[in-house]
């Protein structure tokens, strides 16, 4: 196992009628701006429970933040934040609005001319507002780190940022939010925890059984409770047990001391930044590319993968693998995810312009720095 540190102080309160503690979790006399999407908050009742709780402060919202969130609205919120002297960020919805609220806490502070320089040149985050989140959609472990995902739609790059300061001060999580949730948003929840699992497990061997079990049992859990809520969506124990292997498949826990992938996602993001593909849905094209195009580099976890999670069988290496990536490809279809290029209408010209992007940034992605276009060319070839 490698040296690692871990830190987390994301406090939880999870369970069925949660909402209405998010208030005791702010400090008294905040000033709080409540963040929030397209308006589904309103639908489901969840609206109503945050302002309730939350009934003692004085609250302003921003709302319109999109998924995949644009850079573009996020400094319309950080502009109000400043003016109104904002002291508290309330996140209310799924990912992309606690994202775009990271980036609205780490730009508020910035120093020099333009925040994105915090995503494009890796600018410090030196100094963020505090947040608090209110998740109504299991899927990207936002809610338990300090990731962010921020698109820029002039320039159509998708970009991330990471830093301590950003991660939630507490995220409330209950799973009656899954209840209004559409198949889609479910299915692209299930799939994209799935793959964060594997970005942190299907690598090289480093001797760190405690990690793989981890990992195995968040997969394991995914597969048996997914088409559960799929099928049934107001399954409250479904639902629970979805909710947090979402929120345990990145935070942190299961990547401490092994090797890191994070090249499903990379390739991924400029899938959803040229075609607006779900992110979900990006990873489930480009995995099994990858797992095809590295299975000799991914040898051991892959069959590790498919015998402990899939119960695959095969009498050779070959097969097993083989076997590994097809029952993977029928996970993630079986949930409603298709996993081909054409199938989401994207043309062959499209790869060209995702390998001159990584030709232009020079850097090699994966666990051993070793997919660059070339690599790039053929997973994405072998998705047509
Ligand atoms: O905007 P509203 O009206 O709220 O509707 C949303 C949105 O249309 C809807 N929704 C959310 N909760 C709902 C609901 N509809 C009904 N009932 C509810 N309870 O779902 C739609 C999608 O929401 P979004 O927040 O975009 O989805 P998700 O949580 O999957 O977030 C995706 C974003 O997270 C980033 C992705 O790149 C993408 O931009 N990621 C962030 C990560 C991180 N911070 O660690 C890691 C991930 O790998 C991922 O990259
Ligand atoms: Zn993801």
């Amino acid at each position: 196992m490698n040296n690692f540190t871990f830190y987390n102080l994301v406090k939880i309160l999870f369970g069925k009628g949660t909402i209405s503690k998010t208030g005791t979790e702010i400090p008294q006399g905040a000033k709080i701006l409540l963040t929030y999407g397209g308006g589904s908050i309103f639908k489901n009742g969840v609206y109503d429970q945050v302002k309730e709780s939350v009934k003692d402060f004085e609250v302003l919202e921003f709302g319109g933040i999109e998924p995949n969130p644009h850079y573009e609205t996020l400094m319309k919120a950080v502009e109000i934040a400043k003016n109104e002297k904002i002291d508290f960020l309330l996140s209310v919805g799924g990912g992309s609005v606690l994202d775009g609220t990271k980036f609205i806490a780490a730009a508020v502070y910035h120093q020099g001319n333009d925040p994105w320089d915090i995503l494009a040149n890796r600018a410090p985050v030196e100094k963020a507002l505090p947040i608090g989140a209110v998740l109504t959609l299991p899927a990207t472990g936002s809610e338990m780190n300090g990731g962010a995902v921020i698109t820029r739609v002039e320039i159509q790059e998708k970009l991330v940022f990471g830093s301590d300061l950003v991660m939630p001060k507490f995220s409330v999580l209950d799973p009656e939010v899954i209840f209004s949730l559409p198949d889609r948003q479910v299915a692209n929840g299930i799939v994209d925890a799935f793959v964060h699992v594997t970005e942190q497990y299907l690598t090289y061997p480093v001797n760190s059984p405690i990690q793989d079990r981890f990992a195995e049992s968040i997969m394991q859990t995914l597969i048996e409770e997914g088409p559960k809520v799929l099928a049934n969506r107001t399954d409250y124990d479904s639902a629970a047990n979805f909710m947090w292997s979402a929120t345990m498949a990145l935070n942190g826990l299961i990547g401490v001391g092994v090797p890191q992938d994070w090249a499903t996602h990379m390739i991924g993001h400029e899938l959803t930044a040229f075609h607006g593909i779900d992110h979900g849905r990006t990873l489930c094209i480009v995995l099994p590319g990858i797992m095809k195009v590295f299975a000799d580099q991914k040898k051991e976890k892959i069959i590790q993968l498919g015998e402990r999670v899939f119960k695959v069988q095969g009498r050779t290496d070959e097969q097993k693998i083989e076997n590994t990536i097809s029952a993977v490809v029928y996970f993630f279809e079986s949930v409603g995810v298709p996993t081909r290029l054409p199938e989401y209408g994207v043309p062959a010209e499209t790869i060209d312009r995702i390998c001159a992007r990584f030709e232009k940034r020079g850097y090699k992605i994966g666990e051993k720095a070793n997919i660059g276009p070339k690599e790039i060319r053929m997973i994405l070839e072998d998705r047509l």
